[in-house]
C-alpha cells in the first residue's frame, strides 16, 4: 500500500518586511542577513491572524481537492498553540464544517511535531485505508526585537490530505530519528518569545541530521546517491546548505558543492521570502521544491529531514507521485506571494507591539487582509473566529 500527499496547500500572512530594510534599521550590513542568514522577505502575521486562521486558510484549499466526508482525522502541529488546553484543530474544523465524526487533536515537540503528525496519520490511514488525515503545520517564529533571531522570524501554515491514494509524494516507511535533551531553544509559558542558543542550536541541528542519518541508514539500506533531492526543516535557508554540505561529508559524496546545492536549492525559494513557520517549514520548501523546479520529478526520490529544538529529528524519504503537477496550485502560491504588501519597520514593531487582551474582557481586532478566516476579537476569555470574503473564489481552488 502507497502512503502520501494526496494534496497540499500553503498559506502564509498578506504583510512581509524586507530584511535589508531590517538590516539598515539595525544597523546592520544587509548582506549578513541576505546572504549569510539567506533570507531576503519575513512574513509578518496581522493582529486578526494566529495559527488557527492561517492553517484553516491552508486546510480550507487543501480539502477542496479530495472527498472531505472521507477526512476521519484531523492533527494540528503546532508550536505557538492559543491554548494550553483545547486544541486548535477543533477550531479549524468547526471553521471548516467538517463530520462531527472526525477526530481532532493538537500535537506538539518544537518544529518536528508536523513529521510526528505524518507518521500518526500514516499509520492510521495504513489501518483504514478508505479514510483520510488532515494534518495542518502553522506557527508564527517570534524572537525578541534587536536579537540576532529577529532576522529569522516569519510565519505561516501548510495542510496536507493525507491518504492511501496520494498523488503529490508517496513516503517509505523507515524513519532514522534521535533524541536528546538539550536546550538549545524553548519558549517557557510565560513568554510570547522563544528562548534561543543561537550557535548551539545550529550545533544541535548538524548533530541531530548525522545521528538520524546513520538511524536511517540502519532501517533502510538506502545510500545518499540513491537521492535526486534533499528537504531540510527550514529555519532559515543556510541552515538547509550547511546541513546538506554536512551531510555529503557525511555520506562521503563525491558530487561538488554545486551538484550538491542543485539538490536542494529549488527547496528553498518560498522560505527565503517567508522566513521560519517552525513546524510548516519543512513541508513548505517540499512544496517549494515541487512548485518551482523546472524539471518532471515524477519517480524522484526526495530524502527530507526534519528538527525540532529540544531536541527530536527524523530523517525520512518520500517519491514523487507520476503526474503531481495535476494536484499542485504553483500559479496560486505565486499569485499570493506576489499580492503580498510591504509594511515598513515602523509598521512591523506596532504590529509586533500588539496584545490581546489577558483578562477576558471584550476586545475587536482591526480587520486586515487575512484570506478567507480572521481572529475577530475576544470576549469572556473566548477567542472568536469569522470567515470573512475569500481574496481567492473557491472555483479557482478547486482543480480541474
Ligand atoms: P548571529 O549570531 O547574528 O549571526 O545569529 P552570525 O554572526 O553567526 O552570522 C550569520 C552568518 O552571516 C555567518 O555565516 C556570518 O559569517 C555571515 P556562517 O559563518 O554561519 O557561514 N555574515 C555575513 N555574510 C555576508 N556579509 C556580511 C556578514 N556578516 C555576517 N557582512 C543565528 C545567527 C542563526 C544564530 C540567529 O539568527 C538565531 O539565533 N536564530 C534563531 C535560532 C535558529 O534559527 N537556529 C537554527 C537551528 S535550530 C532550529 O532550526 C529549530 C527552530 O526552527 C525552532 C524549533 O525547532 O522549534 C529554530
Amino acid at each position: 500500500m502507497k502512503l502520501g500527499i494526496e494534496a497540499i496547500s500553503l498559506y502564509t500572512p498578506n504583510k512581509y518586511l524586507s530584511l535589508e530594510k531590517l538590516a539598515q534599521a539595525r544597523g546592520v550590513d544587509p548582506k549578513k542577513f541576505i546572504t549569510g542568514i539567506g533570507q531576503e522577505k519575513m512574513a509578518v502575521p496581522a493582529p486578526d491572524e494566529d495559527v488557527v486562521t492561517m492553517g484553516a486558510n491552508a486546510a480550507y484549499q487543501a480539502i477542496q481537492q479530495v472527498d472531505d466526508s472521507s477526512i476521519d482525522t484531523v492533527i494540528f502541529a503546532t508550536e505557538s498553540g492559543i491554548d494550553q488546553s483545547k486544541a486548535a484543530s477543533i477550531y479549524v474544523h468547526s471553521l471548516l464544517g467538517l463530520s462531527s465524526s472526525c477526530r481532532s487533536f493538537e500535537v506538539k515537540q518544537a518544529c518536528c511535531s508536523s513529521t510526528a503528525a505524518l507518521y500518526m496519520a500514516m499509520s492510521m490511514v495504513a489501518l483504514k485505508p478508505e479514510k483520510r488525515v488532515l494534518i495542518i503545520a502553522s506557527d508564527v517564529a517570534r524572537y525578541g526585537l534587536e536579537t540576532a533571531g529577529e532576522p529569522t522570524q516569519g510565519g505561516g501554515a501548510i495542510a496536507m490530505v493525507v491518504s492511501a491514494t496520494p498523488t503529490i509524494v508517496s513516503f517509505d516507511t523507515e524513519f532514522g530519528s534521535y533524541t536528546e535533551d538539550v536546550m538549545d531553544f524553548w519558549r517557557p509559558n510565560y513568554r510570547d518569545e522563544a528562548v534561543v542558543d543561537g550557535k548551539y542550536s545550529i550545533k544541535i541541528y548538524l548533530k541531530a541530521l548525522e545521528e538520524s542519518w546513520k538511524n536511517y541508514l540502519k532501517e533502510s539500506n538506502a545510500s545518499f546517491g540513491e537521492f535526486d533531492y534533499f528537504c531540510y526543516h527550514l529555519p532559515f535557508t543556510r541552515m538547509a546548505e550547511k546541513a546538506h554540505f554536512h551531510l555529503g561529508r557525511i555520506a562521503e559524496s563525491d558530487l561538488s558543492r554545486e551538484e550538491l546545492a542543485v539538490q536542494m536549492e529549488d527547496s528553498l525559494h518560498y522560505n527565503r521570502i517567508i522566513g521560519n513557520c517552525y513546524t510548516a517549514s519543512l513541508y513548505i520548501g517540499l512544496l517549494s521544491l515541487l512548485d518551482t523546479a523546472d524539471k518532471d520529478l515524477s519517480g524522484k526520490r526526495i530524502g527530507m529531514f526534519s528538527y525540532g529544538s529540544g531536541a527530536m529529528a527524523s530523517f525520512f524519504s518520500a517519491t514523487v507521485c507520476e503526474g503531481y503537477k495535476k494536484a499542485l496550485q504553483p500559479e496560486q502560491n505565486q499569485k499570493m506571494l506576489a499580492a503580498r504588501e510591504e509594511i515598513s519597520v515602523e509598521e512591523y514593531q506596532k504590529i509586533y507591539a500588539h496584545q490581546l487582551p489577558v483578562d477576558g474582557s471584550e476586545y475587536k481586532t482591526a480587520q486586515h487582509e487575512t484570506g478567507r478566516y480572521r481572529l475577530a476579537g475576544i470576549s469572556d476569555h473566548k477567542r472568536i473566529y469569522e470567515a470573512v470574503k475569500a481574496t481567492v473564489p473557491a472555483e479557482e481552488l478547486v482543480h480541474a
